[in-house]
C-alpha cells in the first residue's frame, strides 16, 4: 500500500467494540493468564502486554504503523524526541567507546551529545562537516555508530546518507539517522542505507503543537553478529535482562528490542498511550499537511528571496541552494517548509525581527499547524560558542522560519512588517 494509506490503516485491527478510531488503554499493567502466560510474556518468548512503561496497546499500533511507513522492521515509541536520540545512542556506547556525528544537529541533541555524554566516557566526535569523508576520517575501532539529521535542524542541509553509509559499513559501524524535518513520507533513511532511524514525533508527524514524541525504527538489517568485539551489547547474554542475546534471539529487531528491555525498561521514558492518540491522529493527515506545508514555503521563499531588506535565503526549493541535488536524489523534489534567511543588520536585525512578528509565533519548535519563527543564536543555540554555532550552520542574523497551513498572504503582511521594523 502506499504511504498515504498506511499513515491511515496500518498496525490496528479491532478488537470486540469494533472501534474504528485506535482506543487509548490507559492502563497500568495487563492481567496475565496464568504463570506460564506471564513468563512467555516477559521473556518476549510470545507477543503481549505485561507493565505499560514497558509496551502499550495504544503505543503498540503507533509502533507498527511507524515501522510500516520507515520501512523498518519494528519501532519502538518512547517520550520525546530526546529520549529517542538519547537511547538510541545508548543501546550501542559503553564507556570508552566514541561515535561520529555529523555536526548540523538540533541544539539539545548537540548539546547532549558534546556535553552530557562526555560525562559518561562517550565521545561524540564532530566532523568538519557532513561529507562521507569527513565522517569516515573520525571513525576508529571503538567507534560503536554514526549518527546524523537526515535534514538538519535548523542548518537545513541535506546529506549524502548512501555516501556516509557506505563509510560507515565499510568500518562496519552502523548509521542512524534522525528523519524529523522530512518525515518518511519524503524520505525513507533505511532505504539509502541507514540501519536506525530515529524521530521527534512532536514535529510534522503529530503537526499540531500539541504532543511530545519520539521514536526509533530498526532496520533489521545490520549484521551486528559479525563484529561480537565492537558490539558485545548484541552479542553476549544480557545481565540485565534475562541472558538475552539480541543479534541472537532477535534477528530480525535485535536494536528496537534492546532499547525497549534495556534502556525503556530501566528508565521509562514512556510515552503516554494518550499521545500515541494523538499522535496517530496526526499521522492519519500528514500527506495532506505537507502538500499545503510545502506550497507555503515555497511561496514565503520566493516573497524573501526578492526582497532587499533580507540578506539571503536557504531553502532546499531553489536550484542555487548547494543541496539541491542531494533534495533531488533524497527527497524526490519535495522540500520540508523549514526556510533560514538572514535580515540585513545581523545579530541585532535577527533579533528585532524575531520580536516584531505579529501572526508567526515565537517559539522551540516546528512541523506545526501554525508557522513558527526562532532567532537561534539568541534562543536554542544561545549556549554554544561562535565557532560551534558557525559549524552547526547558524549565523548571528539567522532566523528560521517553521511555515504552516495558514493563508498565505496573511503569512506574507506578518513577514513585511517585521522585516520593516527590523530594517528601520
Ligand atoms: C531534528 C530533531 N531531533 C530531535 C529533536 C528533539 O525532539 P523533542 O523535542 O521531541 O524531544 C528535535 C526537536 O526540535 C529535532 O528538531
Amino acid at each position: 500500500m502506499h504511504d498515504e494509506t498506511i499513515a491511515i490503516h496500518a498496525g490496528y485491527e479491532a478488537d470486540g467494540t469494533r472501534a474504528v478510531a485506535v482506543p487509548i488503554y490507559m492502563t497500568v499493567a495487563n492481567d496475565f493468564i496464568d504463570a506460564e502466560h506471564a513468563n512467555s510474556i516477559m521473556d518476549l518468548a510470545i507477543p503481549g502486554f505485561h507493565y505499560n512503561r514497558i509496551n502499550n496497546p495504544t503505543n503498540d499500533v503507533l509502533e507498527k504503523r511507524l515501522a510500516a511507513l520507515e520501512d523498518g522492521t519494528a519501532a519502538l515509541v518512547v517520550a520525546s524526541g530526546m529520549a529517542a536520540v538519547s537511547y538510541a545512542i545508548l543501546t550501542v556506547a559503553t564507556a570508552g567507546s566514541n561515535f561520529v556525528v555529523a555536526p548540523q544537529l538540533y541544539g539539545a541533541t548537540y548539546t547532549y551529545f558534546a556535553h552530557v555524554l562526555s560525562t559518561l566516557g562517550i565521545e561524540a566526535r564532530f566532523a568538519p562537516d557532513d561529507q562521507a569523508q569527513s565522517i569516515g576520517a573520525l571513525i576508529d575501532d571503538r567507534t560503536c555508530c554514526v549518527f546524523l539529521e537526515s535534514i538538519g535542524n535548523p542548518a537545513g542541509n541535506v546529506v549524502d546518507i548512501e555516501a556516509v553509509g557506505d563509510v560507515a559499513h565499510r568500518s562496519g559501524v552502523p548509521l542512524i539517522v534522525d528523519n524529523t524535518v522530512a518525515t518518511p513520507l519524503m524520505l525513507k533513511p533505511l532505504h539509502h542505507g541507514a540501519d536506525v532511524v530515529v524521530h521527534s514525533l512532536t514535529k510534522f508527524i503529530g503537526g499540531h503543537g500539541t504532543t511530545l514524541g519520539g521514536a526509533i525504527i530498526d532496520g533489521g538489517s545490520f549484521p551486528w553478529a559479525e563484529n561480537a568485539e565492537r558490539f558485545p551489547m548484541f552479542n553476549q547474554p544480557e545481565i540485565a535482562f534475562h541472558d538475552v542475546v539480541f543479534a541472537r534471539d532477535f534477528p530480525e529487531r535485535p536494536f528496537v528490542v534492546r532499547a525497549r528491555s534495556i534502556q525503556l525498561r530501566n528508565t521509562g521514558a514512556t510515552l503516554s498511550p494518550f499521545n500515541a492518540f494523538q499522535l496517530l491522529q496526526g499521522l492519519e493527515t500528514l500527506a495532506i499537511r505537507l502538500d499545503r506545508h510545502e506550497a507555503n514555503a515555497r511561496d514565503v521563499a520566493a516573497y524573501l528571496a526578492n526582497d532587499p531588506r533580507v540578506e539571503w535565503v536557504s531553502f532546499a526549493g531553489f536550484p542555487d541552494n548547494p543541496y539541491y541535488s542531494l533534495v533531488q536524489k533524497y527527497l524526490k523534489g519535495r522540500v520540508p517548509s523549514i526556510i533560514t534567511f538572514g535580515v540585513s543588520g545581523g545579530y541585532q536585525a535577527g533579533i528585532t525581527f524575531f520580536d516584531s512578528v505579529q501572526l508567526f509565533k515565537r517559539l522551540l519548535n516546528l512541523g506545526d499547524a501554525k508557522s513558527l519563527v526562532i532567532h537561534p543564536a539568541s534562543t536554542t543555540h544561545r549556549q554554544l560558542s561562535e565557532g560551534e554555532l558557525l559549524a552547526a550552520g547558524i549565523r548571528p542574523e539567522t532566523i528560521r522560519l517553521s511555515i504552516g497551513l495558514e493563508h498565505i498572504d496573511d503569512l506574507i503582511d506578518d513577514l513585511d512588517q517585521a522585516l520593516a521594523k527590523a530594517t528601520a
